[in-house]
């Protein structure tokens, strides 16, 4: 049994931050930004805004593009590290959307590599599992968990949502070439929110615990990045993981109509592209109005290229996800 994708859809939220808006809380500019990262502006969640509202208005326009009905669905893979409930979105997400048959829907969290697994595991549940329409999306408010005083991090990120349709379909049509997938938890240190017990217990005195229970009550630090680290690990696991795909699908690069990587920082899309000899013409980048937006990235630059027409039907795409955890990989498919 073979997969393909049939339909894409994005959100972002309303309120953009420029560069120079950042310039007024962080001491920053808008050229020491755009230069180092590409970055000129991203979106952040505003007002009545949350990341299923997002999730929602994208899976329903790839859901519109691909034809097929909410009552259709099977499996919704909501890949999100950022969701609106600790315990997963995705049946809400399910709800919102008016599927009425209960279908399975999870949340996947993997970080800016999320949606890229999602994919991955939307091919397998189809190749093995029976499922027909598999809806993925990447959504991520990565603002929630910015430290707005830290000028290394808080410039990268923004908010987003974009989601793919992917079907069933027969082998000769099978649109997943092949993938490349990989975590490491040692470099892991290197980007993180790691979870911290709060100074005071509000539910109880510290008095009245007994043997140390209950425990102190707990939220997530803000974004932890060493930010050079991270540039190196993706330069030089990117390009592996992707000739590595290309391998496995027995195909030379130059079978690659377009790249498409997680977008975090254009200086590391370049510097991939460059190991791979392709040039900036067959490079999809909309970096310099999103910033990084996480598992979001790559669905909602996939589809602005598609709606523009930028990306034609038949065409093949190496895409690339890398992030915190450390999870990276790539797959190589048809749109
Ligand atoms: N404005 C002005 N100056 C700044 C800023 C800023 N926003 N941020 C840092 N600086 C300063 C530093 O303090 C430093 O000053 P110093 O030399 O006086 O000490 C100088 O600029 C250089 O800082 P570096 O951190 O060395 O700058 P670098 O060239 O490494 O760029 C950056 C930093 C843009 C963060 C880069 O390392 C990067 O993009 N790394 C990858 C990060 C990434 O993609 N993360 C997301 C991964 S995806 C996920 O899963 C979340």
């Amino acid at each position: 049994k073979g997969c393909k994708l049939v339909g894409c859809g994005s959100a972002v939220p309303a309120l953009q931050i420029s560069n120079d808006d950042l310039s007024k809380i962080v001491d920053t500019s808008d050229e020491w930004i755009s230069v180092r990262t590409g970055i000129r502006a991203r979106r952040v969640l505003s007002g009545r805004e949350n990341l299923a509202s997002l999730a929602v208005e994208a899976a329903r326009k790839a859901l519109e593009m691909a034809k097929v009905d909410p009552d259709d669905v099977d499996l919704i893979l909501m890949c999100t590290s950022t969701p609106d409930d600790l315990f997963g979105s995705a049946p809400q997400i399910q709800n919102q959307l008016g599927c009425k048959t209960n279908p399975l829907s999870y949340d996947i969290t993997a970080a800016c590599s999320g949606f890229l697994m999602g994919l991955v595991s939307a091919a397998c549940h189809i190749r093995g599992g029976g499922f027909n329409n598999v809806l993925v999306i990447g959504a991520d408010a990565v603002s929630r968990f910015v430290d707005w005083t830290d000028r290394g991090t808080c410039i990268l990120f923004g908010d987003g949502a974009g989601a793919v349709m992917v079907q069933a379909c027969n082998s000769e049509e099978d649109g997943l070439f092949a993938f490349d997938l990989h975590s490491d938890g040692i470099g892991g240190r290197h980007l993180g929110a790691a979870i911290k017990e709060n100074e005071s217990n509000n539910a109880l005195d510290s008095n009245d615990s007994v043997f140390g229970f209950p425990p102190k009550q707990s939220s997530y630090s803000c974004i932890q990045m060493n930010g050079k680290e991270v540039f190196r690990f993706a330069i030089r696991c990117v390009p592996q993981s992707i000739e590595s795909a290309l391998e496995k699908a027995g195909l030379p690069v130059s079978s690659i109509d377009w790249l498409l990587l997680h977008q975090a920082n254009q200086r590391i899309i370049d510097a991939v592209a460059t190991r791979l000899e392709l040039p900036s013409e067959r490079v999809i980048s909309n970096l310099a109005n999103y910033g990084n937006t996480s598992a979001a990235s790559i669905p909602l630059a996939l589809d602005q290229a598609v709606r523009s027409g930028k990306v034609k039907p038949g065409q093949t795409i190496a895409t690339a996800g890398f992030g915190a955890g450390l999870t990276w990989g790539s797959a190589i498919i048809r749109w």
